[in-house]
C-alpha cells in the first residue's frame, strides 16, 4: 500500500516563535494541514509525520489522527526519514511519498501524476522538481541524456551546477523497500555534515536502479516560508488564488481589500462579497447574497439572498432571505429561519428564530426558541443564566414582546402572547394572553423646582415663573 512521510521537524528560527514551523497558518490552516490534505486528496491516508522542535505541539495538533516519529537531533533530511523506518517496515510492498511539512502548495494532481511516472518508469525514486528563475538555496537536478544522475545541494555545487534552474521541491516518490535500503547507506560526508535524503538518487543509480525527475508545471508547489515575510507572501498568494476561483464561479468582488476567504468555503453565483469580509472554515454561502462590509462568517451555512452587514457569525445556520446587521453577533448553534430580520446591536446564541420574525435592535436572545412572525422589542433580554445553570425560553408564533422585557428562564410564552414594555416575566404565559408587570407610577409635582431652589436659590424659580 502507498503511504507518506511528512517532514515537520523544523523550528523556523527566523519566525521568532516557540512553535514548529509547519504549524504556522496559511489562510487559517497550518501549513502541515495543507500538506496532509494534499495526501488525503491523492488517496494516501497512511501518514507518518516526523516531528522535532517542540514535537509535542505537532502531536497535540494532530490529536492522534496520524502516526508520528521523533527526530531528536536535527541531522538532515535523510536522518529525518530514517526515524520513519519502523513505519515503513509495517508494509514494504508499495511506494512512499516524502513531503515537506512547510511547503503547503503541493497538490494531489502533482502527487498522482508523479506516482504514475514513478510506476511507469519502474523507478526506485522519482523526485518532484520545478523550474525557478531564482534557484538559489535549492538542490539542483543533474540531468543526463537519458534521465538524472543526482541532486547537488547549493552549498556543495560548483559554479556550473549553480546555473541549473531545475530544482528539487523536496517531494519524492520511493519504492518503499528501496527507500529502507538506501537510507542505510547515506552518509554525512558533505559541506553541512548532514544526512542528505537527496543522496539516495545517486546511490540508487549506482545500484543499477532507475531514478527519475517529475517536473511540475506549477512552480508554486515548491513555495515555503522561512520567515514572517515569506509567510505573508504565501497567504497573499493563497488568498488571491481562492478569490480567483470564486470569480470564475460568478461571485462578485468590487474591491478585495481585507477580504480573506479560506479554501474550503463555497459561495453561490451572484453573491457579492464586500471589503473587510473574512469567511472561514467550511462555510457554505448561497446565491445572490450580499456579505459585508466588515463581516466575519465562520463555519456557517447561509441560504440564498442573505444579507449580512457588519455581522460576526459563528457555527450558525441562516436561511434564505434573512437580513442581518449592522453590528450583530451570532454565537454558535443559532438557526435563523427564512425571511427573519435581525437589526443592529443584537446578540443571538444557541437559539432558533422563526420565519419572518423581527428582532430590530438591542436585544439578547440566548438558549431560546422563538416562533414565526414574532416581534421582539428593543431591549428584550432572555435571562438564561442564573450564575449556575443555563435554561431555555420559548416564545410562541406571532408573539409581541414589548421593549425592555426580561424573560427569566426557564419560561414558556404561548402563541400570540403580548408583554407590556418593561415587564419581567417569571412564569409561563398561555396563548393569546398579555403579561404586564407594572409598579405604581408615582408623579411628584414640583419636585425639580424644589430641588433647584435648594441649589441655586429663589431667583431661579422666580425667573422661570
Ligand atoms: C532540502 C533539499 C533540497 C531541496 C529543498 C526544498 C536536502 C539535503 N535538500 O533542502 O534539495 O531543494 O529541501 O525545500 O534534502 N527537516 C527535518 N529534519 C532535519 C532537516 C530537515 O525534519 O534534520 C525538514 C525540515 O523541517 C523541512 C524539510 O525537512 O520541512 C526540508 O528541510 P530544509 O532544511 O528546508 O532543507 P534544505 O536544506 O533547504
Ligand atoms: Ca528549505
Amino acid at each position: 500500500m502507498n503511504k507518506a512521510v511528512i517532514l515537520a521537524g523544523g523550528q523556523g528560527k527566523r519566525m521568532k516563535a516557540d512553535m514548529p514551523k509547519p504549524l504556522f497558518k496559511v489562510l487559517g490552516e497550518p501549513m502541515l494541514e495543507w500538506v496532509i490534505s494534499a495526501c488525503e486528496n491523492a488517496e494516501i491516508s497512511d501518514i507518518c509525520v516526523i516531528k522535532g522542535f517542540m514535537g509535542e505541539m505537532i502531536d497535540e495538533y494532530l490529536g492522534g489522527r496520524y502516526t508520528t516519529a521523533l527526530q531528536a537531533e536535527r541531522l538532515g533530511t535523510g536522518h529525518a526519514v530514517m526515524q520513519a523506518i519502523p513505519f515503513l517496515k509495517n508494509d514494504e510492498s508499495g511506494n512512499t511519498l516524502i513531503l515537506c511539512g512547510d511547503a503547503p502548495f503541493i497538490d494531489a494532481e502533482t502527487i498522482k501524476n508523479a506516482l504514475e511516472m514513478h510506476i511507469k518508469d519502474n523507478n526506485a525514486v522519482t523526485v518532484i522538481t520545478a523550474e525557478l528563475d531564482a534557484p538559489k538555496g535549492y538542490g539542483r537536478i543533474i540531468r543526463t541524456e537519458n534521465g538524472i544522475s543526482g541532486i547537488v545541494e547549493e552549498k556543495d555545487a560548483d559554479e556550473e551546477q549553480k546555473k541549473i534552474t531545475e530544482v528539487n521541491s523536496g517531494a519524492y516518490w520511493f519504492r518503499t523497500a528501496d527507500l529502507i535500503k538506501l537510507l542505510g547507506r547515506i552518509t554525512n560526508n558533505n559541506a553541512q555534515n548532514e544526512y542528505y535524503l537527496t543522496d539516495t538518487i545517486a546511490l540508487a543509480i549506482a545500484d543499477g536502479s532507475n531514478a527519475g525527475a517529475f517536473k511540475s508545471e506549477n512552480a508554486e508547489i515548491i513555495r515555503g516560508a522561512n520567515d514572517r515575510k515569506d509567510l505573508l507572501e504565501l497567504n497573499t498568494y493563497a488568498r488571491l488564488e481562492v478569490i480567483g476561483k470564486h470569480l470564475v464561479n460568478g461571485v462578485e468582488f468590487i474591491c478585495t481589500d481585507g477580504v480573506v476567504i479560506e479554501r474550503d468555503v463555497e459561495i453561490g453565483a451572484g453573491t457579492q462579497i464586500l471589503p473587510g469580509t473574512i469567511i472561514r472554515s467550511k462555510s457554505v454561502i448561497g446565491k445572490n447574497c450580499k456579505i459585508g462590509p466588515n463581516t466575519v462568517v465562520e463555519n456557517c451555512i447561509l441560504g440564498d439572498n442573505v444579507n449580512l452587514h457588519a455581522v460576526q457569525a459563528f457555527s450558525s445556520t441562516i436561511e434564505e432571505g434573512v437580513a442581518i446587521g449592522p453590528y450583530v453577533h451570532l454565537r454558535p448553534d443559532t438557526v435563523i429561519k427564512k425571511g427573519a430580520k435581525i437589526g443592529d446591536f443584537v446578540e443571538l446564541k444557541n437559539s432558533t428564530i422563526g420565519e419572518k420574525t423581527a428582532i430590530a435592535h438591542l436585544a439578547y436572545i440566548g438558549d431560546s426558541d422563538v416562533g414565526k412572525r414574532a416581534n421582539i422589542g428593543c431591549g428584550t433580554v432572555t435571562v438564561n443564566y442564573d450564575g449556575i445553570e443555563k435554561s431555555r425560553c420559548v416564545i410562541g408564533d406571532n408573539s409581541f414582546i414589548g421593549c425592555n422585557t426580561n424573560l427569566i428562564a426557564p419560561v414558556t410564552l404561548g402563541k400570540a402572547v403580548y408583554t407590556a414594555a418593561g415587564t419581567t416575566v417569571t412564569r409561563d404565559v398561555p396563548d393569546y394572553a398579555l403579561a404586564i408587570d407594572r409598579g405604581v407610577l408615582n408623579i411628584k409635582e414640583g419636585y425639580t423646582l424644589r430641588k433647584l431652589d435648594k441649589k441655586i436659590g429663589q431667583s431661579h424659580i422666580a425667573k422661570k415663573k
